[in-house]
Formats: C-alpha cells, sequence, structure tokens
C-alpha cells in the first residue's frame, strides 16, 4: 500500500510543468485514487477489529428477562425477593425490579438493560394499549431511559412520570412510556405483566429493546 502511494504521488509530480487546469485535474483524480485506498485500507482494519471484540459471556445473572421471570426488588430490604402487589402504593412512585428466573431463582441483575420500572395506577388512568399489558393498574417497563441510559430512578408525583434523574427526561406510564418531555429520543419499552400467587410476573420479553438509543 505504501509502493502504491509513493508511486500516485511521483505522478503528481512528474507533471508539474503541464498546463495548470490540466495538472490540477490529474492531482485531484490521482488525490481520490490515494484516499479511496486509504479508506479501504482504514475499513479492513475495523473489520479485522470488530471480530477481535469479546463476545459477552452469559451467565445466568445477566442472561435476558424472559418470559416467566418474576419481579423482585433491586435494592432496599427485601433485595433480590418478589415485589408483592399490595405492597405497591397507588400513585407510585415506581419500584425498581429485576427478574428472577423462577426455576434457578437467580436474579438477572448482572445486565443493567434488564433493570425494570414496577408502578401502579388506577387503571382507568391507562391507555387501552398500556392496560393490555398490564396487570389491573400495575404496569412494568424498561427502567433504563432512552437518551444516554441512566436508570429512570424519580417520580414526579404531581403529573404521575417517571423521570430521568440525569437530564430531567419524563415519561407517562400510563400511556406506553411515551416520552411527555426533556432529551430521550423514545419510550421506554413496557414490559407485559401479569398477577399470579401474590407474585408479579412477566408474560413476555419488553414490547421494543430496552436500553439506550443508539
Ligand atoms: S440519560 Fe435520561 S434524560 Fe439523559
Amino acid at each position: 500500500m505504501a509502493d502504491q502511494e509513493a508511486k500516485l504521488e511521483h505522478e503528481i509530480h512528474a507533471h508539474e510543468d503541464e498546463d495548470p487546469a490540466v495538472h490540477a485535474t490529474r492531482r485531484a483524480v490521482l488525490q481520490a485514487a490515494i484516499g479511496v485506498g486509504v479508506a479501504g485500507t482504514l475499513l479492513s482494519t475495523l473489520y479485522v477489529g470488530a471480530g477481535l471484540v469479546p463476545k459477552k459471556v452469559v451467565t445466568p445473572e445477566n442472561e435476558p428477562l424472559a418470559a416467566g421471570d418474576i419481579l423482585v426488588y433491586a435494592q432496599g430490604d427485601n433485595k433480590d425477593k418478589p415485589i408483592s402487589p399490595a405492597d405497591l402504593k397507588l400513585g407510585g412512585p415506581q419500584t425498581i425490579a429485576y427478574p428472577m428466573n423462577p426455576k434457578t431463582n437467580v436474579v438477572k441483575g448482572g445486565d443493567p438493560n434488564n433493570t425494570v420500572l414496577v408502578v401502579k395506577l388506577e387503571p382507568s388512568r391507562l391507555s387501552p394499549a398500556t392496560a393490555k399489558d398490564a396487570a389491573g393498574g400495575i404496569v412494568a417497563y424498561s427502567g433504563v431511559c432512552k437518551h444516554l441510559g441512566c436508570i429512570v430512578s424519580n417520580w414526579e408525583a404531581s403529573t404521575e412520570d417517571f423521570v430521568c434523574p440525569c437530564h430531567q427526561g419524563h415519561y407517562d406510564p400510563a400511556n406506553g412510556g411515551k416520552v411527555v418531555s426533556g432529551p430521550p429520543p423514545k419510550p421506554i419499552p413496557q414490559l407485559p405483566i401479569k398477577v399470579e400467587n401474590n407474585q408479579i410476573i412477566a408474560t413476555a420479553f419488553f414490547v421494543a429493546e430496552p436500553g439506550k438509543e443508539v
């Protein structure tokens, strides 16, 4: 590649005494050829580099949320214990949860994209589409902000919005997690749930990919 570039450079300088217009055209064409060559080299380097990025090792703690997982407290005195629907306060705030594999009881807190927000609202407030994936007034959403990936841990009681503490993105849990204000580019995806045996259980994966928008 270096030889090829040297030859092209030589070609440019070998005709410096020709008509200026013709020389300018020759220079542009040859420099474009060098540029394409360099870009090609760069792309192949990136391609090879991408192949070297280590694959994520899946462990029981970071495997993705799945249908049947039980939602447990992610923090506090009851950490890792199933959330009881009766313990949720009507009108919020949200409880931060992780999914737990019901067969192994492993809590999948190893991947931030498994973070879930659970909140209980007046059922009549939910839009029909949101109510479809809710359990009565209990709704669940991905807890990862679509803007830059902070955990959406704050609550605005006057409007019943989830609030991201990083840049004040507001999301509406009664309407599919849609963005009410702030910089997030997309809604946080809802998690379809049911209540069974006094536990909150995921019935499917999130309705869209969780995590910050890339
Ligand atoms: S990371 Fe949530 S609003 Fe910016």
